[in-house]
């Protein structure tokens, strides 16, 4: 058992601000079923995050745009059932808040309701600034999501490293500070560089949490998938990869299928 599962046991947004204070570093990763949330639960993490990620992951598409908030809402259901001790954020998924501060605050709520999921994550800053206050008038706790937000990829046109230039970063800085001061419990940001990331940790009191933003900010999250090697076309450079899953199932799996084929499996103790 980690110390951190000793310390605390059902972890809050509170927990998360508590450990930025203490220097402790916060895990986070995602997952959208409950095999999978049983397992990064289990082990320590303390954020699931049911990221809209789940898009490329679990349905194949190019971008995160398709998935829809229903899709959304079963996804972290299922997450939800697993899950005894981390925080369950759920992206809230393009198109289910962009128009109107109303149209946020009732996905936002019907994320609560139906998934039973913790917090809500959106992505932007200055623009997404009042449907941020409405979902947080709600009770509702919002994590933040900065930096390459993939939501905005056909704005951006690639998937490179964004906040390189000056004006891109001081905006970045501008709409971190909102969304502490808009009362955001953590942020997101994706795929800036270190130096930056690290002074927006240093210069806030709520939570960093960040991918492809190393070592300097207060926790790092990554997709499971990537991490545990199941994905294997994508290979950015801030991917560790801690298994190579996709091998080793491929490897089980034409086993399986010589074991069938040569009538090996089942064998005597395996049937009744
Ligand atoms: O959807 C997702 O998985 C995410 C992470 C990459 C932060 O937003």
């Amino acid at each position: 058992m980690s110390t951190a599962k000793k310390e605390y046991k059902r972890i809050t947004t509170k927990t998360l601000v508590d450990m930025k204070k203490k220097g402790e570093k916060i895990s986070m990763l995602t997952a959208y079923d409950y095999t999978m949330a049983r397992i990064v639960d289990n082990a320590g993490v303390e954020v699931i995050l049911v990221g809209d990620s789940a898009s490329n992951v679990m349905a194949g598409h190019e971008t995160t745009l398709p998935i829809t908030l229903d899709q959304m809402i079963y996804h972290a259901s299922a997450v939800i059932r697993a899950v005894k001790r981390s925080l369950v954020v759920v992206d809230i998924p393009f198109g289910s808040y962009q128009s109107d501060p109303k149209e946020a605050l009732r996905s936002a709520i019907r994320i609560m309701k139906e998934s039973g999921g913790h917090a809500v994550k959106l992505e932007g800053g200055s623009e997404i600034k009042e449907s941020v206050k409405r979902i947080l008038n709600a009770g509702i706790p919002v994590m933040g999501h900065l930096g390459l937000t993939p939501q905005s990829i056909y704005k951006f046109g690639t998937y490179t490293v964004r906040a390189k230039e000056e004006e891109e970063a001081d905006k970045l800085k501008e709409d971190a500070k909102l969304l502490e001061r808009a009362g955001c419990f953590a942020i997101v940001l994706e795929k800036v560089p270190a130096k930056l990331a690290a002074e927006v940790a240093k210069n806030l009191t709520i939570p960093i949490i960040g991918i492809g933003a190393g070592g300097g900010v207060d926790g790092q999250v990554l997709v499971t998938h990537d991490m545990i090697g199941m994905t294997h076309e994508f290979n950015p450079r801030f991917l560790r990869r801690y298994l190579d899953l996709y091998t080793d199932m491929t490897n089980a799996f034409s086993k399986y299928i010589g074991d069938v084929k040569s009538g090996d499996f089942p064998n005597k103790e395996e049937q009744y």
